[in-house]
């Protein structure tokens, strides 16, 4: 078989496993895989080529993707369809393996339902980790390894300083990473975007913790963490081939407020893109693979339309129309543990 390889999307730490696993495996049951550039970009523009084992190897730890990313979608662009199933046909591919986030794989999904229908399977890839079906998503490991480093980091100096530190991370419509970093590195308030809130709130407890003794706060907010009665921060009016705008902007919001509001001195930080790259963590390095793996299984079985997904540590795979569309949110009971534990230290006076 040929099987044509895309990344699509926000890039992330470990998307290289999944690329060298899916090469290996294909090329050891007798396929030939065919590398296209800069994810659904690259089926438009026919930027095909093949991969062989022997480019893949050592690649397994690097971030970013060998294959180069884009944020394109052929459904919104005048014949972009038809020249991908034209490219498609005439590079003979036999299906298409989609490695990315909810955009990558709606378009994955879209393909399957053409009329001249293109099989496609789709690998969860996203540091957000907010798509449907699975316990998680290339790249979300590695996150909230570089996340709560940051924590770690912006505590110390926000102890020495007694300073209020608000640490932004990335998390678009779901909140995981902010959560799990801040409830990792011990954060005394979470702002996700399930859950919006009021600088109120958000002033009342690092006064909390100065009346309890406590003369620093560290406080983690996710770049779509919404403040009740303000306009969500945006970095741009521009908005991407699937309507996104660039986010950024909640930390330093925030800061202000605090800061005006309280007079404690308050610094903000955008940790951004350092959350995407560098070498993935071996929970990373080994999820990719085995999707990878999966992956190639599921396009030999024909298991179509569909995306390898994690389920409480088994390898699976859901139809696409239920992984897309939808975010999955935070999970609640592991926010109302970390709210609960940081309301009962705040009130509680230092040592
Ligand atoms: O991949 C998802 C994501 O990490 C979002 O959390 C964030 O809003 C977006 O990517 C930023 O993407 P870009 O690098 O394209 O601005």
């Amino acid at each position: 078989m040929k099987i044509g390889l895309l990344t699509g999307g926000g890039d992330s730490c470990g998307i290289n496993a999944a690329i060298r696993a899916i090469v290996i495996k294909a090329a050891d049951d007798g396929h030939q895989v065919i590398g296209i550039r800069n994810g659904w970009a690259g089926t438009i523009e026919g930027w095909f080529s093949e991969i062989t084992p022997e480019a893949v190897s050592g690649i397994l730890p690097r971030g970013g993707t060998m294959l180069g990313t884009s944020r394109t979608n052929p459904f919104r662009m005048e014949g972009a369809v038809e020249k991908l199933q034209r490219n498609y046909e005439e590079a003979g591919m036999d299906a298409i393996v989609a490695v990315g986030g909810d955009d990558t794989l709606g378009v994955a999904h879209r393909i399957n339902a053409l009329e001249e229908a293109i099989p496609a399977v789709g690998v969860p890839q996203t540091i957000d980790n907010d798509v449907s079906g699975t316990d998680f998503a290339i790249g979300f490991h590695s996150a909230v390894e570089i996340a709560t480093e940051a924590v770690d980091r912006l505590m110390t100096t926000a102890e020495s300083h007694s300073r209020i530190m608000v640490l932004e991370v990335m998390g678009r419509d779901a909140g995981h990473v902010a959560l799990a970093a801040g409830v990792a590195g011990g954060a005394d308030l979470i702002l996700v975007p399930e859950h919006s809130f009021t600088v109120e709130e958000v002033v009342d407890t690092v006064k909390q913790r100065r009346d309890a003794g406590r003369t620093f706060s560290l406080i983690v907010a996710a770049e779509g963490a919404k403040p009740k009665g303000v306009e969500q921060a945006t970095v741009s009016e521009k908005t991407d081939a699937f309507g996104h705008v660039r986010l950024g902007g909640v930390a330093d919001f925030l800061a202000n407020e605090v800061e005006g509001r309280t007079g404690f001195e308050t610094r903000s930080m955008n940790l951004g893109h350092l959350q995407r790259g560098g070498a993935s963590t071996p929970f990373d390095r080994i999820l990719a693979t085995q999707f990878g793996y999966a992956a190639v299984e599921m396009v030999e079985r024909g298991e179509y339309d569909r995306m390898v997904a994690i389920q409480g540590n088994q390898i699976t795979s859901v139809p696409l129309e239920e992984a897309i569309g939808k975010t999955r949110p935070v999970d609640e009971a592991l926010y109302r543990m970390a709210n609960d534990l940081y309301r009962l230290g705040r009130m509680r006076p230092a040592a």
